[in-house]
């Protein structure tokens, strides 16, 4: 904490770092973790290295709020047991036991091996706050016994899920490697009420592409009727929405897409609220280095299904305690060059636009910098498509009106695009300069 401390003021005074997406307190973050609506907080880890704005061995942050738009840092939840050899604490998740104990799972790295070839799942009791934890004694609660003759490369990110009073747990792995390998969620089932004995129940659901090196941090829960598997491939975040057989085990994708078709989105991980609902937070990565911070994650996004079984995102609506006085511009309609909107003055912003196409198939949204560098962000909406750089993805008008509502939030460097909430995009971005326009044609 006090190296975290010590790196705090450089790394919020620097200019691109973001105000109101989470953020470590300074230094290394990645995935979110573990996320867990518990006693009245919303509490969210999340991937840390206090020690270094670069990659390093991982600990636990730990933020908390109460609305979902301020957060509080919170002291360091987990780092490496070295006396046990531990020497990083990757992603997980929490939940609460058959006891009443909050518990996290996560996966945990010896010092000395290849998280590829070498992994445990060990878990951590938690005080009622979520605040304090320490690691179970029951440690490992998962080892790679569990698979018998079956060897499973990259085992790693428990996540946790119950379904008709039963409790299961997914991994991601590789399986077969030396046959070429399969990315594979794997699913466990508990045996006891304090969530220390697991049984291995096979392989709930294989990617796909041939190619796909594993499949981190899955999630897997329902969304109305309907089950929902999030995986991150190194590569884009997949969803898939299916049926899921709790006798058997196994999950039966009817249909997919991208979680995100941006280029700085990855490891996304979700809390359930007590009302049912989902919300979901991704990584994002890829900042410059050297600002003593890197990595934030998204805005909360509330999960549903469209009637097609596409994963709908949306903001969530607390986001809008956010908003300060409003520049408008209403029944702007668009000819030739387009307009020319300047911005308010400021690069922490959220632009709601709603737009019906009537004669034309595209509307491109150029943010441009007053000063020539660097170059602009050109977005481009069709009837059919999204494309901005080489991020690109399917965009469906809504209604026979062609709408498209569009939700932009700019945090100093991160862009967060909402497209009729069916299409996502995060990037990173050079802060807006207080001449910005937003030029639309
Ligand atoms: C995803 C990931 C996880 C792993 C963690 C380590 O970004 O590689 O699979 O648990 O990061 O920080």
């Amino acid at each position: 904490m006090s190296a975290l401390q010590a790196a705090a003021p450089r790394a919020q005074s620097d200019p691109g770092h973001p105000i109101f997406h989470i953020t470590a307190p300074a230094q290394w973050m990645n995935d979110p973790n573990g996320p867990i609506y518990h006693n009245g907080f919303y509490h969210v880890f999340y991937q840390l290295q206090p020690f270094s704005d670069g990659d390093g061995p991982k600990y636990w942050g730990h933020v908390r709020s109460r609305d979902l738009v301020k957060w509080e840092a919170l002291p360091i939840a987990l780092w490496p047991s070295t006396e046990m050899g531990e020497s990083g604490v990757w992603s997980g998740c929490c939940a609460i036991n058959g006891n009443g104990e909050p518990v996290i799972f996560y996966t945990s790295i010896a010092a000395g091996q290849s998280a590829q070839t070498h992994a445990e799942q060990w878990a951590a009791i938690g005080d009622k706050d979520l605040i304090t934890w320490r690691k179970s004694p029951a440690n490992p609660v998962l080892s790679e016994s569990l698979h018998g003759s079956t060897k499973i490369y990259d085992w790693r990110d428990p996540f946790i899920f119950r379904d008709r009073k039963r409790t299961f747990l997914v991994t991601g792995g590789n399986l077969n490697k030396a046959q070429g390998g399969q990315a594979v969620v794997n699913i466990y089932e508990s045996e006891n009420s304090g969530l220390t004995q697991w049984k291995y129940r096979g392989v709930l659901f294989q990617i796909p592409e041939a190619g796909a090196r594993t499949a981190e941090c899955p999630n897997f829960f329902k969304v109305g009727d309907h089950w929902v598997l999030l995986v991150s491939p190194y590569g884009k975040v997949q969803y898939y929405v299916g049926d899921f057989d709790a006798e058997t085990c196994r999950f039966q994708a009817r249909a997919r897409g991208l979680l995100d078709v941006g280029p700085n989105f990855y490891a996304p991980n979700t809390m359930q609220l007590s009302d049912g609902r989902r919300i979901v937070w991704g990584w994002v990565n890829g900042f410059p280095g050297g600002h003593g911070w890197k990595g934030c994650l998204s805005v909360p996004r509330i999960l549903s299904l469209s009637s097609e079984g596409q994963l709908r995102q949306s903001p969530a609506p607390q986001l809008r305690k956010l908003r300060g006085d409003a520049v408008k511009w209403r029944n702007t309609v668009l000819h030739g060059e387009g307009a020319v909107l300047p911005l308010p003055h400021t690069n922490t912003l959220e632009i709601q636009a709603e737009i019906l196409f009537r004669t034309s198939d595209s509307v491109v949204l150029t943010l441009r910098n007053a000063a020539a560098n660097p170059s602009p962000v050109v977005m481009k909406f069709s009837g059919s498509e999204f494309r901005m750089g080489n991020a690109s993805g399917p965009l469906a008008l809504a209604g026979s009106e062609r709408k498209l509502d569009l939700r932009i939030f700019i945090d100093r460097s991160v862009l967060e695009i909402f497209a009729n909430d069916t299409l996502c995009a995060t990037k990173i971005i050079s802060p807006l300069d207080a001449d910005a326009t937003l030029q639309v044609s």
